[in-house]
């Protein structure tokens, strides 16, 4: 979809980031809502190594934003803890972004501006217009750049959202089912270009989804989150890049492997 390489060579690798690595532990994570509500999540021990892709599967209600929330500092967990690049986490920080469904754009301003939201809290005002630039063209809207975002297509709108999430350089990136509004044919074409991005840029990603497939087609490892709240299974995604698509027979029997283990463990496929 999008052919920057030469904008790709350019971006500014983690400078301004405080940890360079970024690298996720989670221990003991335990959660329920409330005084006395049933538990979220019971024990939830996961290592994620800097730079790798996971998928973090599940039914509805089997507690993955819940995780997010929690590995993100926007929630506290009841018992277990979270660190990222060595550190705990206890409250938000520029070091990470998490993007949502919906791309909470601000319709009063255009697609550059509201790319360059995070840069402005930051403060970065330096080299902000250059950066804006760059990220556009690695998502593929460098010729939007003026547009009025309430003017795009909701693919579009989900680009803009996630050149706005990287252009401060976070160190990791946290989706929570990012795509699920969208077409099939976007959907693709996203899934594919967020791979690649996390790729060029060392990021470090972890993907909520619902979809096996969509957990094949982008990670390198996709987790299972089982009712309960615990993860009863862990598997690595060895696909060639060029096997990453649903034509490829590869694929295909990745996507069955994954379901047939998915209804086994989970009554989920
Ligand atoms: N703020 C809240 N207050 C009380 N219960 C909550 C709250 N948020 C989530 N829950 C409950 O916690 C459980 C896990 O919810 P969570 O949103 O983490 O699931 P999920 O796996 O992300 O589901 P989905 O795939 O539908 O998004 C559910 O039973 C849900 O009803
Ligand atoms: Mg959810």
């Amino acid at each position: 979809m999008v052919k920057s390489d030469s904008t790709d060579a350019r971006l500014p690798r983690r400078s301004g980031a405080t940890t360079a690595r970024t690298d996720v532990s989670i221990r003991g994570v335990t959660h329920a809502y409330g005084h006395a509500g049933p538990p979220v999540l019971s024990g939830v021990d996961l290592e994620i190594a800097s730079g790798e892709i996971v998928a973090l599967i599940g039914r509805s209600g089997s507690g993955k934003s819940t995780l997010l929330h929690i590995v993100a500092g926007l929630l506290k967990p009841k018992d277990g803890a979270v660190w990222i690049g060595g550190q705990r986490v206890q409250k938000p920080s520029a070091d990470w972004v998490m993007m949502f469904q919906s791309p909470s754009l601000f319709p009063w301003m255009n697609v550059a501006q509201n790319t360059g939201l995070g840069l402005r809290y930051a403060g970065q005002r330096a080299g902000a217009a250059a950066r804006i630039a760059e990220v556009l063209a690695l998502v593929d809207l460098a010729a939007l750049a003026d547009r009025n975002v309430q003017d795009l297509s909701g693919g579009q709108q989900q680009r803009v959202a996630l050149a706005r999430s990287i252009a401060t350089e976070p160190g990791l990136l946290l989706l929570d089912e990012p795509f699920s509004a969208l077409d099939i044919f976007t959907r693709r074409a996203l899934q594919n270009d967020v791979r690649r991005i996390a790729q060029t840029l060392g990021l470090t990603l972890v993907l909520v989804t619902h979809d096996v497939a969509e957990a094949v087609q982008m990670a390198d490892r996709s987790v299972l989150l089982a009712e309960g709240g615990r993860i009863t299974a862990d598997t690595p995604i060895t696909l060639t890049e060029a096997d990453r698509h649903t034509h490829s027979r590869d694929f295909q029997k990745e996507v069955t492997r994954l379901r047939t283990l998915y209804s086994e463990v989970a009554g989920m496929g």
